[in-house]
C-alpha cells in the first residue's frame, strides 16, 4: 500500500489534517488504534478559538457547528463571593465558540467518510520506519495481517500515549514536564447550565469550573486530590462541594441532577522538542499537553495542524520545503505561549498544598488585578480567544 501522507491517530488532529490535505488533493491514510465508537465516546472540552472555527470552515465541516454552537463573548471568574466577567468582545472584539470536541470529532469522521478517505481502525503495533530518510514507511497489524504503507511523510497525531514521539531518538528529543499536585473531578449532567458563560472559580476549598455543552447538558469540575477515587464521590457529595466553591448567588440557582459521566483527570504541562524529525511531524497531544484550565489542548493541536497543512501543501504544490523546514520552530513558538497561559491560569485559580499565606496573598492580588485592570483583562482575553497563528 502507498500513500502520500500516513496519519497515525484518528483524533481531532489527525482527522482535521486529513480533511484539509484531501481538499488539496493530497492522499492520506489514517491509522487509528481504537474503534470509531470508542474515539467518539471520549468526553473532552469544547472551547474553540477563532482559528479553529475558521479551519473547520476551511475544511468544509462547520455546518453542524454553525447551527448548534454557542458564541461566548466572555468568561467569568469568581473568588469567594466575588464574580466578574472578562468581556472579550468589548476588550478585543473577539469571542470563543462552545462546541463539544466529541461533536467536532464526529463531524470530522462524517466528512472523511464522504471523501472516501482511508481510515483503518483497531490497528496494532504501529511502527514508523526510516523517518529520517526520503522513503519512510509504516508497519502495523490490522485484520490479523501484518501490513506496510510506503509514504512521503508521516504525521504523528497519536496523542500523548502514542508511538510517534518515541520514534524520535532520545538523543534528538528533549522533553519538558510539570505535573500538578492535584486533579480535576468532572461530571456531565443533563441539567441546564448555571450561567450563560463559563465560571472559573478560585475558592479557599480549591478550584471549580462551571461549563456546558448545550442548554440541557452541563459540565462541572472541582479540583481534587490525586489520590481521590471516583467511587468516593457520590453525586450529592460533588454537588455539595461545587456549591461551596462558587458564589452563593450562583450556588442558589444551581440545578443538580444525576451524573451521566464522572471522571478524574490529572493535570500536567508537557512539551517534547523538536516536533519534526526528518519526514515525521508531531501534531497535538503527541507533542504537548496542557492543564485544561486555559482550554488550550484542542486549540493548540489545531494550530499545529494549520502549520503542517500549509507546509505539506507548499511542498506538493510548489515543491517548496520552507514550511517543512520551519514547521517545528513555528509550531513550538505558539505551543509555548499556550503552555504559559495554561500554567498561569492554573496557578491563579487552584489551591496548592505547599502554598504559604504570602503565596495566597499574591494569588488574590493577581485575581484582583484581573478584576479591576483592563490591561490584565486584555492579556487574558487575547490568550483565551487565541493568539494569531
Ligand atoms: N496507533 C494508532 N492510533 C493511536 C496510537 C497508535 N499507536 N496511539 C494513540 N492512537 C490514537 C488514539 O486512540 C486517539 O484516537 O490517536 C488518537 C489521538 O487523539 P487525541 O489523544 O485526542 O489527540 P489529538 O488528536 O492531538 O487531539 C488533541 O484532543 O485528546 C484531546 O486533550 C486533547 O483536546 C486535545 C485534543
Ligand atoms: C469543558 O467544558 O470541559 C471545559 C471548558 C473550559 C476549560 C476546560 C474544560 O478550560
Amino acid at each position: 500500500m502507498r500513500s502520500q501522507v500516513v496519519i497515525v491517530g484518528g483524533g481531532p488532529s489527525g482527522l482535521l489534517l486529513g480533511q484539509l490535505l484531501h481538499l488539496k488533493g493530497i492522499d492520506t491514510v489514517v491509522l487509528e488504534r481504537k474503534t470509531r465508537d470508542y474515539v467518539l465516546r471520549r468526553i473532552r472540552a469544547g472551547i474553540l478559538e477563532t482559528g479553529l472555527v475558521n479551519m473547520m470552515r476551511e475544511a468544509g465541516v462547520a455546518g453542524r457547528m454553525e447551527k448548534e454552537c454557542y458564541v461566548h463573548h466572555g468568561t467569568c471568574i469568581s473568588y469567594e463571593n466575588e464574580l466578574f466577567d472578562i468581556n472579550f468582545r468589548e476588550l478585543i472584539g473577539q469571542n470563543v465558540v462552545v462546541y463539544g470536541q466529541t461533536e467536532l470529532t464526529h463531524d470530522l469522521y462524517d466528512a472523511r467518510d464522504a471523501t472516501g478517505g482511508r481510515t483503518i481502525f483497531e490497528v496494532e503495533g504501529v511502527e514508523i520506519h526510516d523517518a529520517d530518510s526520503d522513503a519512510p514507511y509504516v508497519t502495523f497489524t490490522a485484520d490479523g495481517r501484518n501490513q506496510r504503507i510506503d509514504c512521503d511523510f508521516v504525521a504523528g497525531c497519536d496523542g500523548f500515549h502514542g508511538v510517534s514521539r518515541q520514534t524520535i531518538p532520545d538523543s534528538v528529543r528533549k522533553e519538558y514536564e510539570k505535573v500538578f499536585p492535584f486533579g480535576w473531578l468532572g461530571i456531565l449532567s443533563e441539567t441546564p447550565p448555571v450561567h450563560d458563560e463559563l465560571i472559573y472559580a478560585n475558592s479557599s476549598r480549591g478550584f471549580a469550573l462551571c461549563s456546558m455543552r448545550n442548554e440541557n447538558l452541563s459540565r462541572y469540575y472541582v479540583q481534587c486530590a490525586l489520590t481521590d477515587k471516583i467511587e468516593a464521590w457520590s453525586d450529592e457529595a460533588f454537588w455539595d462541594e461545587l456549591k461551596r466553591r462558587i458564589p452563593e448567588s450562583v450556588a442558589d440557582r444551581l440545578v443538580t441532577g444525576p451524573s451521566i459521566e464522572k471522571s478524574i483527570a490529572p493535570l500536567r504541562s508537557f512539551v517534547s522538542e523538536p516536533m519534526r524529525w526528518g519526514r515525521l511531524f508531531l501534531c497535538g497531544d503527541a507533542a504537548h499537553i496542557v492543564p485544561p484550565t486555559g482550554a488550550k489542548g484542542l486549540n493548540t493541536a489545531a494550530s499545529d495542524v494549520h502549520y503542517l497543512n500549509d507546509a505539506l501543501v507548499r511542498y506538493y504544490q510548489d515543491k517548496d520545503s520552507h514550511g517543512i523546514e520551519t514547521y517545528s520552530e513555528k509550531a513550538l513558538s505558539r505551543v509555548w505561549k499556550a503552555e504559559r497561559f495554561s500554567w498561569a491560569t492554573t496557578n491563579l485559580l487552584h489551591r496548592f498544598p505547599d502554598q504559604t499565606d504570602f503565596d495566597l496573598k499574591m494569588q488574590r492580588a493577581e485575581i484582583q488585578s484581573l478584576h479591576y485592570h483592563e490591561t490584565a483583562q486584555t492579556w487574558f482575553a487575547q490568550n483565551y480567544v487565541g493568539l494569531p497563528y
